[in-house]
């Protein structure tokens, strides 16, 4: 059987994002994303045997996601081949890099990964609670702030001195997506309100001591990043949770590289994603040469 991997167009058929009783991508990935970008099927003589998606979330990084395959063909490279024609495209529109985000008990899709070249750059948890309701618990020695953009290289140098930035080698997840942070990236979720910070009071006012990243998407509010002194990530978190109420936001999905460091918001009832509920590892491959 020979496969043929071609862009979608609007009327092509796609496989599910269920599979074989397995979830190619999140719920919400679609609801999530933050930027278009392009389908690729894979086709045989008769009928679409697999699909992936593949966007550029920067000038020069491309994200794939949502690799599937029909089970009846599955172990015969059609996997690799999506991949590869993925970056193909990511290539084509000049990324340098590719990465994307498997949950951790998805062997498959780590073998399939690390056959195409991919290697292990980073771990993260997605964990989710419903908002805490009633007045939030904002301490006082860290007043918070939407920060102007002028103010974004400030923010930028904070969250890159924190734990998580560090763990994440300086990528942060818009949606399920990770991408470098730079300033033009921090700049616009400023403009945007997508970012608070706690500051310092007394002799330092005015330095960042906790910031968020988050936007709303339906139901939930997404919290990208949330770092800081323990005050400052309580505050930062209340005050996004008291703004989302309005939006009417219910529940709360946070990206951090372990559940530890979530610890001083007292959420109770943290609960995993039920697409990664042993947590998310992204992988990267260089697409220079
Ligand atoms: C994961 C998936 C896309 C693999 O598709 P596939 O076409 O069977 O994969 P390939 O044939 O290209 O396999 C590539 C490599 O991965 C390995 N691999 C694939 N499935 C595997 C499995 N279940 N266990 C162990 N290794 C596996 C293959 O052995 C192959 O390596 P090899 O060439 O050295 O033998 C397919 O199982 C699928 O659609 N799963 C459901 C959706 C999903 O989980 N998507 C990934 C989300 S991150």
């Amino acid at each position: 059987m020979s496969v043929i991997v071609r862009t979608a167009t609007p009327g092509s058929a796609q496989l599910p994002r269920i599979i074989g009783g397995r979830a190619a991508g999140p719920e919400e990935w679609e609801q999530w994303s933050e930027e278009p970008g392009h389908d690729l099927v894979a086709q045989d003589d008769s009928r679409v045997v697999g699909g992936i998606h593949v966007s550029l979330v920067s000038r020069s990084e491309a994200w794939l996601e949502n690799l599937r395959v029909h089970p009846d063909v599955w172990g015969r490279g059609i996997a690799v081949q999506l991949v590869k024609e993925g970056e193909a495209v990511a290539r084509r529109y000049g990324a340098a890099v590719a990465r994307t985000a498997i949950p951790a008990h998805e062997y498959a899709a780590q073998a399939v990964a690390e056959r195409a070249g991919y290697k292990p750059s980073l771990r993260c948890v997605v964990v989710e609670a419903p908002l805490p309701s009633g007045p939030a618990h904002v301490p006082y020695d860290a007043p918070v702030h939407a920060l102007g953009p002028d103010r974004a290289s400030d923010l930028m140098r904070f969250l890159e001195s924190t734990p998580a930035l560090a763990a994440w080698h300086r990528l942060v997840p818009l949606g399920w997506r990770f991408r470098r942070i730079a300033l033009d990236l921090v700049r616009g979720l400023l403009k945007d309100h997508r970012a608070l910070a706690a500051l310092h009071p007394g002799a330092q006012a005015g330095v960042v001591q906790a910031a968020a990243l988050f936007t709303v998407r339906g139901d939930a509010v997404v919290l990208a990043v949330l770092d800081g002194s323990p005050p400052g990530m309580q505050a930062v978190f209340g005050t996004v949770t008291e703004d989302v109420r309005a939006a009417e936001a219910t529940r709360a999905a946070i990206f951090a590289p372990e559940l530890r460091s979530l610890e001083t918001l007292d959420v109770r009832g943290w609960t995993p994603h039920p697409w990664c509920p042993e947590g998310l590892v992204v992988v990267e491959k260089s697409l220079a040469s």
